[in-house]
């Protein structure tokens, strides 16, 4: 999935600015900034993108409803979407908004090159239109409900009878079966290309890419009376951050194709089937993966306004700590799955893995170097099976990362590390240097040593996951902000005995009012 050249372009979706963020919008981003630091720790050059959708029928309805113009109003929305990469450290390289020049002009430049082809022609649409999904829905794909026509998704769908531009969709049926059969990787998880292809298998019809009844887009090339269907619009975003149509730009050049989009499931049919044929149309290279999420789910519900259930990113971090935050999004629910999160939940994970597991492990080793080894890593002498083996399961660690998250697996990463990490608590009760203290002070230091370069690796490891914290863990075993990528996961890079360290705090503290509260 890696570009030859070593970069790597990951692209969330980018949000409807008719609401507020909420933690699934959080999840998705959350992801793809743990993907993206991951592969800049592991020497790839990384480009990720995020941004605001911010045309169509639904936010120019949304900014209606709230009084306000829509340019006014998309403003004011869109920048809480930037305040996401603050509040959960994101270390995003761009924000695309589709109201920019830049976008417009990139969507005008790639409507062109598929009326170029021959790819679109002037018609009529008359049928259903969901606003709320953006989509067009056969009359066989809804459900009737007191006279009212609802979309698969819940959402109600209203006629619309208009002047329309069409894409020749029903043409890509053949070429795009032949592109999945290629590209056997495009479309992740398995049981989604599965899916997909079903669907395209079914037959498609010609796409209505055009709307002249409200006028909240992008001008059509040529035909001004008609505004482009906000999907074109939006998924044209992951090229308009690259400089395209400028080809010749240096991102354009350097990141495109794509390596991975990834997107929640409701919206994978717009980026495996209707995005791959824009661009074959267009003939411009198609993205190499789309990867779909599934759905988090506060207490087995879908998170929704209406049921006021909605999740805030800000209300956990401040609740439970932001790293708390970052590592229990994506090792309680595998990526990909839907998946329920609690209060209880979020209780276990902090105080299980992160208090007992890993900080108690940190705090141990470190208050036990600060009062025997005078404040300083200590000297190892010749090491033993046990430590040899214990420093070999933690640098075997990074294949295995590699190969998880490259699938995506967070939290199948997450558990690798973590079995580690109970070897190495297994390792300290064995071994219990408190006894070898009296006994054997010079073996005391060798499994000192040993622990902590086996804290040092697992800190480097797990920085994508949960930067600051470990960041401080690996202040205080001194290791130097230059050391801490990924080519230090090797034996040439180990902690030097002798090596001065400050005096050792807690990272994770326990959640203690949370478990008040829950007995209450
Ligand atoms: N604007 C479109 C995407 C255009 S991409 C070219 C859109 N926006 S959205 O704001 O409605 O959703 C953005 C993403 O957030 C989707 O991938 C969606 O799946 C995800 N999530 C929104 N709520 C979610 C959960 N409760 N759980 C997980 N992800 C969910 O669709």
């Amino acid at each position: 999935m890696m570009a030859p050249d070593g970069t790597f372009y990951i692209t969330t979706p980018i949000y409807y600015v008719n609401d507020k963020p909420h933690i699934g919008h959080a999840y998705t981003t959350l992801a793809c900034d743990v993907l993206a630091r991951f592969m800049r720790l592991d020497g790839r050059k990384v480009r990720l993108l995020t941004g605001t959708d911010e045309h169509g029928q639904k936010v120019q309805k949304s900014a209606l409803a709230a009084g306000e113009e829509p340019q006014a109003f998309v403003d004011a929305v869109s920048q809480n979407f930037r305040d996401l990469a603050g509040l959960l450290n994101f270390a995003t390289d761009d924000f695309i908004r589709t109201t920019e020049p830049r976008h417009i002009r990139a969507c005008q430049a790639i409507w062109q090159k598929m009326a170029d082809t021959g790819q679109i022609y002037l018609g009529s649409y008359s049928g259903w239109y969901s606003v709320r999904d953006e989509a067009y829905f056969d009359e066989k794909e809804l459900q009737v409900v007191d006279g009212r026509r609802l979309a698969p998704s819940g959402a109600e769908c209203e006629w619309v009878e208009e002047p329309s531009y069409f894409f020749r969709l029903s043409d890509w049926q053949q070429p795009l079966l032949d592109f999945y059969e290629r590209n056997p990787d495009f479309i992740q998880p398995e049981s989604r290309r599965n899916e997909v292809i079903s669907f395209v298998r079914g037959g498609l019809r010609d796409l209505s890419i055009s709307r002249t009844t409200f006028d909240w887009g992008v001008p059509v090339p040529g035909d001004p009376k008609h505004i482009m269907y906000v999907w074109l619009d939006a998924l044209t975003n992951y090229l308009s951050a690259l400089g395209f149509p400028d080809t010749d730009d240096a991102l354009y050049q350097a990141f495109w194709p794509c390596d991975v989009h990834v997107v929640g499931k409701d919206i994978l049919r717009f980026h495996t089937v209707y995005w791959p044929a824009f661009l074959m149309a267009a003939n411009v290279p198609t993205p190499r993966r789309v990867f779909a999420h599934g759905w988090l789910l506060n207490r087995g519900q879908k998170m929704s306004k209406s049921l006021g259930n909605v999740v805030s990113p800000k209300d956990l971090k401040d609740r439970y700590g932001l790293d708390q935050t970052r590592y229990f999004l994506l090792r309680e629910v595998p990526f990909g799955s839907d998946g329920y999160i609690s209060h209880e939940a979020m209780v276990a994970r902090c105080n299980g893995d992160l208090a007992n597991d890993l900080g108690n492990l940190a705090q141990r080793v470190l208050s036990m170097v600060a009062k025997n080894c005078n404040g300083a890593v200590p000297e190892a002498g010749a090491l033993n099976d046990a430590d040899t083996l214990l420093l070999d399961r933690a640098r075997g660690l990074l294949p295995a990362l590699r190969r998880e998250l490259s699938a995506l697996a967070f939290h199948r990463g997450l558990e690798a590390v973590w079995a580690v990490i109970g070897d190495a608590n297994r390792y300290v009760d064995e071994q219990a240097p408190w006894t070898l203290r009296k006994t054997d002070p010079a073996r005391m230091a060798t499994v000192l040593y040993t622990l902590a370069e086996t804290v040092r690796m697992i800190a480097i490891l797990l920085q994508p996951f949960m930067p600051d914290a470990m960041g401080r863990m690996l202040d205080q075993l001194a290791v130097a902000a230059d050391q801490r990528d990924y080519r230090r996961i090797d034996a040439a890079s180990a902690l030097v005995p002798g090596t001065p360290l400050p005096r050792p705090e807690g990272v994770f503290p326990r959640f203690v009012e949370a478990e008040e509260e829950a007995a209450g």
